[in-house]
């Protein structure tokens, strides 16, 4: 079986290091740099179309509604439409607020996932356009909607999403600059700054992988733990919900993902001396405030896993560890942070000995409600 895992010992492993792969096949052949815009061969949607909209709702499940938050981050900062982003199960059992002015997307790898397609259904029903980020060509969820941005991550065997998120975060990326573009929100220049961005990613990656080695010699200090928790702010929020998942799904400890500001309205309580923290402090926007509440965990005592920005200093001497990913990128910082968040779990998990690509009571696609 080594020779399907590309001689990697599990195919999250494998996956995990095919990112910057699957996010230059997503980038491919979609990039107008000259214009500042993208093409989306598959979105079906004219700029007439996307300028009658007045309102974005984003329904997917686990780590794809992961990426939805990260989305409405963007769509609403570049394009300042409003967004709502839901969980499919709730969605479709609520009474939302949907009409022929809503663009609706869906966000789903398998594009087979029961409550994700039910919601679409029921979104349709109420007259909304429908998009939908699959990495499945000719899935349900595909294949229904009106139009699709495909994220060509390639198949994912692991249980645990990796490469799929990544994409779909740049998936969510271009659409961003689609619709920015389209609605005249977005000029060339900031078009052009963004894809310059999204470009750099699969370097960025590349240097990020190298906390492989690092990673896996300071996993064996956290095999005892009962509890992680992880931090994060403004778009890297997502990535502290997405890193707890990634924890409890393959390694069975439990980890709770928290906005860092809401942490002293409850979670703090937790914290004592048996506690990792993981706390995303990347240089930008929200560096001094999440500094300041890293220094609240370390005053009671708790363990911080600090990842930041290469040649942070500070954080690397208050920290228990300091994880350090390339600087260059705040505007792509998500994905950034999302591989050391992978090679964590990975390893925790690898040593705990659990059956990390099949994890226990997990499917891959949840096709059931
Ligand atoms: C991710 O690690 C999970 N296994 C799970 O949360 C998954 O993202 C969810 O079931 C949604 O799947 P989908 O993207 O295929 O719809």
């Amino acid at each position: 079986h080594m020779a399907e895992k590309g001689g990697y010992k599990h195919f999250m492993l494998k996956e995990i290091f095919e990112q910057p792969r699957a996010v230059r096949d997503t980038l491919a052949g979609r990039l107008r740099e000259e214009e500042g815009d993208v093409y989306l061969e598959d979105l079906h949607l004219s700029d007439e179309q996307l300028q009658g909209i007045d309102r974005v709702t984003i329904i997917a499940c686990g780590t794809s509604w992961h990426a939805a938050l990260v989305g409405k981050f963007l769509i609403e900062e570049h394009c300042r439409v409003p967004v709502e982003v839901d969980i499919a199960s709730e969605f479709r059992y609520r009474n939302p607020v949907i009409d022929e002015k809503s663009l609706v997307m869906l966000i789903s790898q398998s594009g087979e996932t029961a409550d994700t397609l039910a919601a679409m259904r029921e979104a349709k029903r109420r007259g909304a356009k429908c998009v939908a980020i699959c990495n499945v060509v000719d899935s349900s969820i595909a294949r229904e909607a009106d139009g699709v941005v495909y994220t060509h991550a390639g198949p994912e065997i692991g249980v645990a999403s990796t490469k799929a998120f990544v994409t779909q975060l740049i998936a969510l990326y271009l659409f961003t600059i689609r619709l920015g573009r389209s609605r005249g929100m977005m000029t060339v220049d900031a078009g052009r700054a963004l894809i310059a961005a999204v470009v750099r990613v699969p370097a960025l990656m590349e240097e990020a992988l190298k906390l492989n080695e690092q990673v896996e010699k300071l996993a064996r200090n956290y095999l005892q733990a009962r509890d992680f928790l992880y931090l994060g702010r403004g778009m890297n929020y997502p990535i502290a919900l997405e890193g707890a998942l990634k924890l409890k799904e393959i390694s069975y400890i439990h980890a709770e993902g928290y906005p860092a500001g809401e942490m002293k309205h409850g979670p703090i309580a937790l914290i004592d001396e048996h506690m990792p923290v993981v706390v995303l402090v990347p240089q930008g926007a929200n560096y001094e405030k999440v500094f300041s509440n890293m220094e609240e965990v370390i005053a009671r005592g708790g363990r911080v896993i600090a990842v930041c920005s290469q040649g942070d200093s500070e954080v690397a001497s208050k920290a228990e560890v300091a994880l350090e990913i390339p600087t260059d990128g705040e505007e792509v910082a998500p994905i950034i942070l999302s591989i050391p968040m992978q090679l964590l779990a990975y390893h925790v998990a690898v040593l705990k000995g659990t059956d990390v690509d099949q994890p226990r009571n997990l499917a891959k696609s949840v096709t059931v409600e």
